[in-house]
Formats: C-alpha cells, sequence, structure tokens
C-alpha cells in the first residue's frame, strides 16, 4: 500500500514537472528559456525553416510595418494569448500575399537587375514600401528648386 502511494506521487510528479522539462531547453548562452511548438500552418515560408529565423522574419516584418505581432496574428479566445497557427485574423492572408509578391519580385524581376546597381536596391523587402507604416505612404516628390532643362545648359 505504502509503495502503491509512492509510485502514484512519482507518477504526479512525473506528469507534473515532464512537459516543463520538455518546453524549456538552454540557448547558446546556456539561458533557459521556453521552446516554442513546431510551426504547423506554414503555407508560403519554408517548411523547414529554423524557429531563430521564423522569429527574426517575423521582427522584421513588426518593423517594416510599424506593428507588433497582435497586428497579424489573432488572439485564442479562451487563453487570451496569441495563437500564432491561426488564420482568424485577416491580415495574416494579407501578409501571405504580400510575401509571395515580394518573393516574385526578386526572383523573377529584380534577379535579372543591373548588377551595378546596389544590392540593397536589387531585393525588395516588405520596408520598401511599407516604411515602416501599416499602409504604404503615398510617395511625395522632394521639392526642386527648377523645373524643366536648365537654362543655363
Ligand atoms: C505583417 C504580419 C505579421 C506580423 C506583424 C507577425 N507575423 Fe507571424 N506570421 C505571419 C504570416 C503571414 C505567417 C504564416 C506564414 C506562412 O504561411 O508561411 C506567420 C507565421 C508565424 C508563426 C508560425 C505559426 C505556425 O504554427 O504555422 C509564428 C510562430 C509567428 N508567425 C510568430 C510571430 C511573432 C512572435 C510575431 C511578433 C514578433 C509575428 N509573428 C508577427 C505574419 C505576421
Ligand atoms: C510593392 C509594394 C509593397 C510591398 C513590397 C509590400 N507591401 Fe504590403 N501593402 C502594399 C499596399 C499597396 C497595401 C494596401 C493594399 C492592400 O491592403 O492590399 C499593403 C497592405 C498590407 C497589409 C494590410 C495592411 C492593412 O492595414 O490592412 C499587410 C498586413 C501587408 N501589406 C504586409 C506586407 C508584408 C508582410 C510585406 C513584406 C513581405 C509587404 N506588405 C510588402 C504594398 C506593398
Amino acid at each position: 500500500m505504502r509503495s502503491y502511494a509512492a509510485h502514484v506521487i512519482a507518477a504526479a510528479l512525473l506528469i507534473a514537472v515532464f512537459p516543463l522539462a520538455a518546453q524549456t531547453t538552454a540557448n547558446s548562452n546556456g539561458q533557459r528559456h521556453r521552446e516554442r511548438p513546431r510551426p504547423s500552418n506554414l503555407q508560403v515560408l519554408p517548411k523547414d525553416i529554423s524557429a531563430q529565423d521564423l522569429i527574426a522574419t517575423m521582427h522584421g516584418y513588426e518593423h517594416a510595418l510599424g506593428v507588433e505581432c497582435s497586428f497579424c496574428h489573432a488572439q485564442n479566445p479562451q487563453t487570451h494569448r496569441l495563437d500564432f497557427a491561426s488564420d482568424a485574423n485577416p491580415h495574416k492572408n494579407t501578409a501571405r500575399t504580400m510575401i509571395r509578391m515580394v518573393n516574385e519580385i526578386n526572383t523573377k524581376y529584380l534577379a535579372t537587375a543591373d548588377e551595378d546597381a546596389p544590392a540593397d536596391a536589387r531585393q525588395a523587402t516588405c520596408g520598401t514600401c511599407h516604411r515602416g507604416n501599416k499602409m504604404p505612404p503615398p510617395f511625395v516628390a522632394p521639392a526642386r528648386e527648377e523645373h524643366g532643362p536648365s537654362p543655363s545648359k
């Protein structure tokens, strides 16, 4: 009876502790952190993208659009935490269209650009149009001193 109780307690402890152990890993600095689950709903980004590259990509979107994760990712109504795999937020699918567009601009068109052009000009990014805004701002041509050909030339 006694050893049965001990087994029950041991099993309960294992169940309580194991999920934490499975979710925590040491990173290169030896710090403990919670590991995100493997992505389950990637339709455009490479399915084998590393967790590090995925998060770096997401931070890039945040900076390019001047938004937080929640601009594209819906909240789970029960847990009130962001459910990254969910497609409930329509901005996420808009972003997918944008990712496809930028990939196509780069691989189909800018790949053939003049090699003398600066490297960053031959690579379109979200920031190329968005410039830190949710909606790309209208282009306003800088004021010029003169219009038309200069009379002295
Ligand atoms: C501009 C919109 C946008 C922003 C901002 C954004 N994401 Fe995403 N995120 C996406 C899109 C689109 C996908 C799906 C990509 C695909 O289908 O290949 C995605 C996918 C993910 C996934 C994979 C989910 C799965 O299981 O498939 C994670 C995790 C994630 N994002 C985390 C984040 C975090 C963390 C932030 C904030 C730091 C963030 N995202 C900000 C658009 C965004
Ligand atoms: C060639 C210019 C261009 C590039 C590059 C671009 N976008 Fe956009 N984006 C737009 C335009 C124009 C709109 C507004 C029209 C629309 O919503 O479809 C927009 C709208 C959006 C919206 C919806 C914003 C809202 O408030 O409804 C999201 C999200 C978005 N873009 C994400 C991205 C992401 C992520 C990237 C990079 C992968 C990107 N865009 C690259 C032009 C661009």
